[in-house]
This record gives C-alpha cells, structure tokens and sequence, in this order.
C-alpha cells in the first residue's frame, strides 16, 4: 500500500501585527497578563482585502513550487477552515481557480482547530486508497474577522494567516504513517460562533447581540486539551507502532503555551523536542500545524527518517493526531528565470480565471433566451 508523503509545503503570514501593548489599548488588558496566562507577545492580523482565500493561495503557491509540482497535477485540494470566505462556494473551489488547479476536486473541511490533522487524514486515506495521487491540504483562517475585539477573554488569543502541505504517494516506510481522529458534540457549545448558521440567520438581533463572534468557555477548553493531547499522542503512536522515544518534533496545535507545557508533562516529552511559534503569530486555529510545520522545516529541524507527531484539538469538540516519517530534504533554491516563469504562469492562470468569469456572464445572458 502506498504512503502518503508530504513533499511540498509552504506558508502565508499577513504582515500587519498587533502587539500585546496594542491590544492592552484596545481593552482591559495588560502584556504581562497575556504571555504569563497564554506565551503570546504578538499577532499578524489580515489587512482588508486579505482573505481566508488570499492567503490560502500564497501557502499553496508556496508549496507546490517547493515541491516542484505544477497546479494542474493536483487531483484534490481540502481546505481546512472555521472562517471560508463564503459559507458556499467552498474556498477550496477559490483556491481551485486562482492556482489554475483545472483537474483538482475541491472541498472544505469544518473541525476547529483540529481541521488541519482531519484534513491530512482524509488525503493520506485518499491517496493510499489510490482515489488521489496528488492532493494539497491547506489550514487557513482569518479568525480576526469574527473575533470580538471588546472581549479580552478571546480577543488576545488569535490571530490570521495560513499554512498548506502536498501530498503525494510514496513508499510504505515513511510519509503518514498514523491518523487518530476523535470528536464529542457533547461539548460543542464551550467554542462557537454562534450565528451566521442555520440556527441563528444574521438578523438585527444576532448583530446587537454580538453572535457574529467567537464565543469560548475557557478554562473548560484548556481542562479538555490538556487531557486529550497526551491521550491522542499515545494512541496515534501505538497505532503507527512507535513509541515516545522515536518521535524527532512533536507539533502541538499552538492555542495555548501552558497546555503545551501541561501536555508535554505528562507525555515526558522534553522541551527540544517541541516545536512552539505561539509567541509570534497567537492562535490561528487550523493554520497552526501548517506554519509551524512549514517553520520547522525552514529551520532545519527536520530531516529524512524523523518522526514528527502533529495534535491539534479544539471546537467541536474535536482532536485527532498524526504520526509521520519525514522523508523529503530542503529543496535547492529556484534560479531566478525559473521565478520568473512561475509568476508569468500565474498571470496567465489570472487571465484564464478572468476570461471563465467572462464566459459565465456571457453564457447566462444568452443562454437564457
Ligand atoms: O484552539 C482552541 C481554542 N481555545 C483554547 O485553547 C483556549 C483554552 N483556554 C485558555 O487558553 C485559557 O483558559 C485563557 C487564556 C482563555 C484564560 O486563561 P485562564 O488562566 O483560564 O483565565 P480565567 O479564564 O480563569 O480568568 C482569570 C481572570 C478572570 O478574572 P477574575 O474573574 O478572576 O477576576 C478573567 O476575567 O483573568 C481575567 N481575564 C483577563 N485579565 C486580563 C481574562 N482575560 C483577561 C485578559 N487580561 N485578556
């Protein structure tokens, strides 16, 4: 049975940040407070006109050139996200147009924060089950658009921006080796965003009464994770037939740095062999994993044989864990003619998308009559 490999993988970080002392300007707060209770010092927030699928775009782009794959080579993209750009069309589908992917499947996947390992899991089950070849998982959120900015219990811990990984088959001795996935809907309401859904329809009411925005019970949350990352990591370990001493870098969903203290505790883990970027970028939900896999790799804390574990956990309630061999070197820098061909492929992908555009209207207005 063939494995699914990570062979590509990228990221997109809004560039605008916003300190703790910004925030402490904002609302009852204090910088002190925020990196004793949370280890984060700072945010990147979207700028307008960046979106869930802008950044998305920047992550793939990112990754299918590092693993030298042309868009038209990917057989399914899953977008993995609790903010789309749309509740439909999928952003995938966006995402789908904008890298000129013209044969890729497209679909958006809802599991909170654990939405990036649910979204590896499906693909590593798609491409073993030879559904797909080459299939690109993307986290991207932009949490800031339904942050409430006057709630200090939510509003210091998140931040935007995306990360994407491809996947492509391989051989049985690397690449994902375990996926462990959980849920309990029994907890859904202590992480929500309560209106915009079918529940809840925007109203003037849902407005005045701010449903617009992440709605969270803490201490409940943290209690939850810090008991459910230790109990995903083993089990995921033994399914793949490892133990705790194998894994090289442990990925923890970045929501928190005392439950990633608190999780690695109890699993023993020692602090080198965790990777954490909390302090820079906040909680960006099903981005995390993603750009702080893809940050591991840009510092070469990953080489081929490593075992890396990823847990992620969060609204739903869900958690789930991956455990895979790292397979791929650094790839060689790209000479500059080959830059170049890339963004003239890209212009030419815009035109293609906009001439679709233009053929839809076109096809509408005379098809009708
Ligand atoms: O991706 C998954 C999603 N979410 C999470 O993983 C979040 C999990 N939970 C947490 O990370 C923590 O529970 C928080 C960081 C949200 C809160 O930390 P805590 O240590 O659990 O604080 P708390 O909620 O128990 O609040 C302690 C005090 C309260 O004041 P009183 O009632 O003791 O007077 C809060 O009102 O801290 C107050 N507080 C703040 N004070 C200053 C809450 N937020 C703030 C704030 N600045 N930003």
């Amino acid at each position: 049975m063939p494995r699914a490999h990570i062979v590509g993988w990228g990221k997109y970080i809004p560039p605008q940040v916003l300190t703790n002392d910004d925030l402490s300007r904002m609302v009852d707060t204090s910088d002190e407070w925020i990196i004793t209770r949370t280890g984060i010092r700072e945010r990147h927030v979207a700028a307008e006109g960046e979106t869930t699928a802008t950044m998305a775009i920047q992550a793939a782009r990112q990754a299918l050139e590092g693993a030298g794959i042309r868009p038209e080579k990917v057989d399914l993209i899953i977008v993995a996200t609790a903010t789309p750009d749309y509740l439909f069309p999928a952003t995938a589908c966006l995402i789908q147009d904008a890298l000129g992917a013209t044969r890729a499947a497209a679909f958006d996947l809802a599991a909170g924060c654990t939405g990036f390992v649910y979204a590896l899991g499906v693909a590593a089950a798609m491409v073993e089950s030879g559904t797909a070849q080459t299939v690109l998982v993307v986290g991207s959120e932009t949490l800031s658009r339904i942050t409430d900015w006057t709630d200090r219990n939510t509003c210091v811990l998140f931040g935007d921006g995306a990360g994407a990984v491809v996947l492509q088959a391989g051989p049985e001795n690397g690449g994902i080796l375990a996926t462990v996935l959980g849920a309990d809907g029994s907890g859904s309401n202590l992480l929500m965003l309560p209106a915009g859904g079918s529940r809840h329809p925007a109203s003037h009411r849902t407005i005045a009464e701010r449903m617009h925005f992440i709605r969270m019970q803490g201490r409940d949350v943290f209690r939850f994770a810090v008991r459910v990352i230790p109990a995903v990591t083993r089990q995921a370990l033994t399914k793949a037939g490892l133990s705790l001493n194998d894994v090289t870098l442990f990925i923890p969903h970045q929501a928190n740095g005392r439950i990633i203290e608190g999780a690695i505790r109890d699993l023993k883990l020692p602090p080198e062999k965790v990777y954490s970027n909390l302090e820079q970028y906040g909680n960006t939900s099903a981005a995390s994993i993603p750009i702080a896999l893809c940050e591991a790799v840009e510092e070469g804390r990953l080489k081929p044989g490593d075992v890396v574990v990823c847990v992620g956990f969060g609204a739903g309630l869900t958690w789930g864990a991956t455990v895979l061999r790292w397979t791929h070197p650094q790839p060689a820098p790209v000479p500059t003619w080959q830059q170049f061909l890339r963004r003239l492929r890209y212009a030419l992908v815009t035109i293609r998308s906009w001439l679709r555009h233009l053929w839809w209207k076109v096809f509408l207005r005379f098809g009708r009559e």
